[in-house]
């Protein structure tokens, strides 16, 4: 059932013609007919068919040699004959097939893959090493025996793209599609950039100027970029105007004199840091002593003394045991600008830094994940942490030739490369908690990186499809030897176990935009860094192409006390997006959750994995399940549990809660759908699409009714207004204090001729794989 409905969807269509590969001319834009890419067009040729049946022979077939040790298909494998005829065929065949996604969905960014069941164009997820300069990387000739922090290599840049890689790139280019597209991209976006005024100095309350700082970045790695390629310095230019203009000293103000970079929320002086750094270090040999001096001189005054002040003082905070975000930004523009001026720097500040920035990120930034590869703090957040994680880490290893301990401090760090990839839905991510500020130089092209500094070649190839695949890091993080498909072995669950996290996600296919998703979460209602919500058991539901249970993210972060949430009563529990009833999950008494819950959770999962095609047909008892009995996180009931499974062959979700509970009951889910209720059924419509839901074996009572997305009347008032939910409505069962067994079933209107099962009765501690067959 999961195949792609590529010829459905039709309100769809018209909106993927402006798609993002434009610019790259591997795909033509408009209309329908032509969207289909070149290897589809083909109709697989036998010649490619032939290549590439002989490339994943032979990548296979060096897997299999070794296939014991994880480094095998790094190694290379067989012998360097072999080797470099695959690689040479592995280039004609990339550039005959081009990119995988044939282009991006408007409305969710996500990559469209072509919808075909011919096994021979995929292959498992490897590194196909070679030494040919046309598809490696060159060794780097800097490799300290001891590294030191304080000793820099030789040359310029040192900040992640040394110059042989820069030497090397314009031959990659010409023999990759990716890196084709995403250096076509940096030039559109930096051609923009250029045009534009430089960045005008914005106070946004709490969030300070970290749009400011993040775009200024953007802009300065986009405009480097871009010089570094052409030698046209009218970029250097520009890049100088950009960094006058963030110093005040361009034609219009740019924040206090005495504090132009905001040291008091110190992200957006660290981001503005790390600008400074990359101008400084990518450009070098075009700056005069003069511009170096004053870029210096800036420098120290607005981020680096000030972060001396962070470093040495309590307004450090996100020093002492934050493992998150915050402290893997910090550090890293602080170590990026440091690392950038050494040497150069009398004043002894930047070797000051250094030799504080790396250990603190070891013990608190690379410890933000968790045993199971979770970032504890939320989906979103994970963009921002493992950006700084990752430039900082780069930074250092191109730089001085170690990353000191931040890639393997954490043993389980390689693991949230599956985190984010879990975490993303069908169509948009379980983006449950705070969604945090504007991404722009923030990605998750870290999945690159760590792709190749943890032998995980799945992760580079699920990034390099996505719509923020093109920006300078990915240039210099992408192996362009790697080879095969992401989804090929991939298992279609993941359970992520640890106590903070405890969820797990559920799917029908890892490339059909149309796919069933569903993702559970119970864990802690605190340790999520304040980015958490009241939201045991809460979930997300994707289908045909849709999101029918969905977050309403954050609310506004310059609302009064918005991060207080330490006690129970604390203001962030009193704004509706972070309270349980903004949840989709069970409300007791019209209560908030207990915030010290310690849920259970249990699972199985029928371990189906996809295949090497993007056409994936479940066997009809592939299956998972989930439960939580999350009694803990309710104070007015007895026992709380709640349970979701996959039924009938991936097509159909049960949602199942049995309660006892003294106060009322409420089961509340938020959807951007059109609701029409009848009595113990609805009917869901959403993006031209219908979801049809039905309470089974209902209590007495039991039926459906909807409402606005927005507190009760009742409920203590909020130090500010909540923000209007527009579109969304809540799907309710609403009954009085007492014991019931709730079974909702969801089912999607697949197109065709689907049978749908009505699954037995079965209580949440006796499921199993296989308790809801017929
Ligand atoms: C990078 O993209 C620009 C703009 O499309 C193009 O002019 C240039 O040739 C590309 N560089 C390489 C090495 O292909
Ligand atoms: C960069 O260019 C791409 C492709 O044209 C576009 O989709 C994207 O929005 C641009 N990014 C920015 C930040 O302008
Ligand atoms: C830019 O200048 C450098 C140094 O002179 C040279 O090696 C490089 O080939 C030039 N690049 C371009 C695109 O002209
Ligand atoms: C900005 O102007 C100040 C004051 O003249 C000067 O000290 C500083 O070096 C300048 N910085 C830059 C980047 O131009
Ligand atoms: C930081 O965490 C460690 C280990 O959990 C703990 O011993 C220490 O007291 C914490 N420090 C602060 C300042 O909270
Ligand atoms: C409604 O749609 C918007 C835009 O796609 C999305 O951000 C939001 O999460 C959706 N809300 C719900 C409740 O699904
Ligand atoms: C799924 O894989 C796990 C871990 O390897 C194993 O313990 C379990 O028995 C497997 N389940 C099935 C149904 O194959
Ligand atoms: C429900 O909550 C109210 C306060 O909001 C409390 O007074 C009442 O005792 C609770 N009901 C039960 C049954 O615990």
């Amino acid at each position: 059932m999961s195949a792609s409905y590529d010829n459905l969807n039709t309100q769809n269509q018209a909106s993927y013609s402006n798609n993002r590969y434009d610019e790259a001319g591997f795909v033509t834009p408009a209309g329908r007919k032509k969207r289909t890419s070149n290897w589809i067009k083909f109709g697989i040729p036998l010649l490619i068919l032939v290549i590439v049946a002989a490339v994943v022979g032979g990548v296979l077939g060096s897997r299999s040699k070794k296939s014991s040790s994880s480094s095998a298909a790094a190694s290379g494998g067989s012998s360097p004959e072999q080797s470099a005829a695959a690689a040479s065929s592995a280039v004609s065949a990339k550039l005959a097939i081009g990119r995988f996604a044939t282009a991006t969905n408007s409305e969710f960014m996500q990559p469209i893959y072509p919808s075909t069941t011919d096994s021979a164009v995929f292959g498992a997820p490897t590194f196909v090493k070679s030494t040919d300069s046309k598809t490696s990387w060159p060794a780097d000739s800097f490799k300290p025996s001891s590294p030191d922090v304080l000793t820099v290599r030789p040359d310029r840049p040192r900040l992640i793209a040394p110059a042989y890689k820069w030497a090397a790139l314009p031959t990659l280019i010409a023999n990759d599609p990716y890196l084709q597209g995403w250096n076509a991209t940096i030039f559109g976006n930096a051609t923009q950039y250029k045009a534009a005024a430089p960045v005008v100095y914005f106070m946004d309350g709490d969030s300070g100027i970290l749009d400011n700082a993040r775009e200024i970045k953007m802009r300065i790695k986009a405009f480097a970029y871009v010089y570094r390629m052409t030698n046209d310095s009218s970029w250097v230019d520009r890049a100088w105007e950009e960094i006058q203009n963030a110093a005040g000293n361009g034609s219009v103000v740019f924040g206090p004199d005495e504090d132009r970079w905001n040291s008091a929320h110190f992200l957006d002086t660290a981001e503005l840091s790390a600008a400074y750094g990359i101008a400084y270090d990518w450009l070098y040999d075009m700056w005069s002593p003069d511009q170096k001096s004053q870029m210096i001189s800036t420098l120290l005054k607005y981020g680096l003394q000030p972060g001396v002040t962070q470093v040495t003082t309590s307004t450090g905070w996100w020093r002492t045991n934050i493992t998150g975000n915050w402290n893997c930004v910090c550090n890293s523009g602080l170590t990026m600008a440091s690392l950038a001026i050494l040497g150069d720097d009398t004043s002894g500040v930047a070797e000051q830094l250094l030799q504080t920035t790396v250990d603190n990120a070891r013990d608190n930034c690379a410890q933000a994940v968790s045993t199971d590869g979770s970032w504890a703090e939320t989906a979103n957040y994970w963009y921002f942490g493992t950006t700084g994680h990752a430039e900082m880490a780069a930074s250092l290893l191109s730089a001085t030739g170690s990353h000191y301990g931040l890639m393997d401090n954490n043993a389980n760090f390689f693991k949230t490369g599956d985190f984010h990839m879990y975490i993303q839905g069908a169509t948009s991510l379980f983006n449950y908690g705070d969604h945090g500020p504007n991404k722009f130089s923030t990605t998750a092209n870290s999945m690159m990186f760590y792709a190749d500094f943890y032998n995980q070649p799945q992760y580079a190839l699920y990034q390099r499809d996505q719509y923020d695949a093109g920006e300078p890091w990915s240039m210099f993080w992408y192996d362009p030897t790697i080879a095969g498909a992401f989804w090929d072995g991939k298992p279609l669950d993941h359970f992520f176990d640890n106590f903070v996290d405890q969820w797990a996600s559920m799917r029908s296919s890892w490339t059909d935009r149309n796919a069933l998703y569903v993702a559970m979460k119970a864990g802690m209602n605190q340790y999520h860094q304040t980015h958490n919500d009241l939201d045991v058991g809460d979930f997300v539901l994707d289908a045909l192409g849709t999101r029918w249970a969905g977050e309403l993210g954050s609310a506004d972060y310059r609302s009064p006390n918005y991060f207080t949430n330490a006690d129970q009563n604390g203001d962030r529990w009193k704004y509706y997006r972070k309270m349980t009833e903004g949840q989709n999950t069970i409300l007791v008494n019209q209560s908030n959750q207990n915030l010290l819950a310690a849920p259970t959770v249990k699972f199985d999962t029928s371990n189906t994995t996809q295949g090497p095609t993007t056409v994936l047909e479940v066997d009809q008892d592939s299956t998972a399940w989930f439960t939580t009995d999350m009694t803990s996180a309710y104070f007015d009931a007895t026992s709380v549990k709640r349970g979701v499974r996959l039924l009938n062959g991936r097509k159909q979700v049960l949602v199942q809660d049995e309660v006892t509970a003294a106060g009322s009951v409420m089961w509340r889910m938020h959807t951007n759908a059109t609701i029409a209720t009848d009595g113990t059924s609805a009917t869901l419509t959403l993006d031209g699409q219908t979801m049809k839901v039905q309470i089974l074996n209902a209590p007495d009572g039991a039926t459906f009714t909807q409402s606005a997305a927005k507190r009760f009347d009742t409920d203590p008032a909020p130090a500010a207004p909540d923000q209007d939910n527009p579109g969304v409505s809540v799907l309710i069962i609403s009954l009085p204090a007492g014991t019931y067994n709730l079974q909702v079933l969801f089912n999607p209107q697949w197109p065709g001729d689907v049978s749908y099962v009505t699954p037995p009765s079965v209580a949440l501690d006796q499921w199993t794989l296989r308790s809801h067959d017929s």
